[in-house]
């Protein structure tokens, strides 16, 4: 389901066609596109750094400052790669917004494609999502079809070829430039930065790389000025976003509303937490997060805030938990997830999280004592600013912030050999 405060990516969702054409044209769908091909490309480029765009994957990264830094003159091609490899566990946002609005995301291609200069654009999407890769390339279709793509877009003189290519699902080959690699038909792992892949990314060319969110973010901008994108949101973090509310929540479900929100009016809208419960703990954005708890259920949802109450606003992945839930086994579970995907390249992030999964399965099952949080503390100092690549300081996060915030749980759990909470009763890890 989705709920609006700030009705544009999501503004159509709920009617049952609005995945085609027909139906993105009908609610004024590549208008934006003809106004942008009538500007001046840098202009277009200027707008987006007026509008305060922030990349939507996470990072937060200025765009139209990325966009800015590809160098004005190169011997090889420009390119735009779009990355659609959203794996970070509880983040599910670009894939409800392909399945319901692919439209959005092409016309947003294209509209950046033209103002960085670039003829050949990608969307690497994940390979698992087969309905997701089907209908972006329905929708791409369409968009030749249509005069949209390929040679002498609209009559200007402006060509674009848009590729989707699948990955193999691995969850590394999210990281640009692992995915880079993945594109040029590599085995998918981080590559040196810098150069950052502004100055030399796929193939050694200028490319910029963007989340499905933040380009799917342009047309609105280009149609309605960066003034009125900047006018919501907070002082920094600029704009709208979608909030996605999964786990103990009455009406879990995608809600695009202005940063800044908080989780308390977002609980709101979604009704709360399940009834019966209370809230124990939560991700700000998605499980590379440090944990919230309840006592900050009124930070500002913006880069900022979240940063100074010692989290990360991420990718906006609101994972609820109330108090049935094990703490220990929710990090247990997503430290399996990041040893399963180190992709191995760098000794602290593949041994370090080998040793969280074995470390975290023998706390979980009540072995083990008040020095192995110890460990676990310093095995995070070890990987956390000496790992190659973001992976591995995001599997720190759980493991440090919930020692921090429940010690005595894990500390309950030595105490009666074994985990305190019946699992029976748990509808998120049973
Ligand atoms: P980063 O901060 O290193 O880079 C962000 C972007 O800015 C990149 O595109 C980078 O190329 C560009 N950039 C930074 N400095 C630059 C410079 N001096 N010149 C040119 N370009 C520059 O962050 P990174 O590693 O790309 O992303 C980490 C984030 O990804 C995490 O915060 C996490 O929230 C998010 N993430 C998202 C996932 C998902 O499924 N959507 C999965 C895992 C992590
Ligand atoms: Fe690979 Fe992990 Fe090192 Fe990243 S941090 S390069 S995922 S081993």
């Amino acid at each position: 389901m989705s709920t609006t405060l700030t009705p544009v990516l999501s503004r159509n969702w709920d009617q049952p066609d609005s995945f085609t054409l027909a139906a993105y044209q009908r609610d004024g769908g590549y208008q934006a596109l003809r106004k942008a091909l009538r500007m001046q490309p840098d202009d277009i480029v200027q707008a987006v750094k007026d509008s305060g765009l922030r990349g939507r994957g996470g990072a937060g990264f200025p765009t139209g400052m990325k966009w800015g830094f590809l160098p004005p003159k190169s011997d090889k091609p420009r390119y735009l790669v779009v990355n659609a490899d959203e794996s970070e566990p509880g983040t599910c946002k670009d894939i409800p917004l392909m399945m319901a609005n692919p439209h959005v995301l092409v016309e947003g291609i294209v509209i950046s494609s033209y103002a960085i200069r670039s003829n050949h654009a990608f969307i690497y999407v994940r390979g698992e999502v087969l309905h997701v890769i089907r209908r972006l390339q329905q929708a791409v279709a369409e968009a030749y079809e249509a005069g949209y793509l390929g040679k002498d877009i609209l009559g200007t003189g402006y060509d674009l070829e848009l590729v989707v290519h699948t990955g193999a699902g691995a969850y590394i080959c999210g990281e640009e430039t692992a995915l880079l690699d993945s594109l040029e038909g590599y085995r998918g792992q981080p590559r040196l930065k810098p150069p950052f892949p502004a100055v030399a990314g796929l193939y050694g060319g200028p490319t910029v790389i963007n989340n499905v969110e933040s380009i799917a973010s342009v047309p609105s901008i280009v149609a309605n000025g960066a003034d009125w994108f900047a006018s919501m949101g907070t002082e920094k973090s600029k704009g709208f976003g979608i909030f996605s509310l999964s786990g103990h929540v009455t009406r879990p479900g995608q809600y695009e509303a202005p940063l800044g929100i908080t989780l308390r009016e977002l609980l709101d809208m979604a009704g709360g937490v399940r009834a019966g419960h209370r809230l124990k703990f939560w991700t700000p954005g998605g499980s590379s997060t440090p944990l919230f708890t309840d006592e900050h259920l009124d930070v500002p949802l913006d880069f900022e805030s979240v940063g100074a109450a010692g989290s990360m606003l991420g990718t906006r992945a609101l994972q609820i938990f109330d108090e049935t839930t094990c703490v220990v086994r929710a990090v247990l579970r997503w430290s399996e997830f990041y040893a399963h995907e180190s992709c191995g390249k760098c000794t602290p992030c593949r041994e370090g999280t080998y040793w969280y999964k074995q470390m975290l399965r023998r706390l979980e099952a009540g072995q083990g004592s008040e020095e192995d949080l110890e460990t676990l503390l310093d095995l995070s100092d070890n990987i956390l600013g000496r790992s190659f690549c973001a992976l591995g300081d995001g599997a720190t996060s759980p493991v440090t912030s919930s020692i921090k915030l429940f010690r005595d749980e894990y500390i309950e759990h030595f105490k009666q050999g074994g985990c305190p909470f019946d699992p029976a009763k748990s509808t998120v890890w049973a």
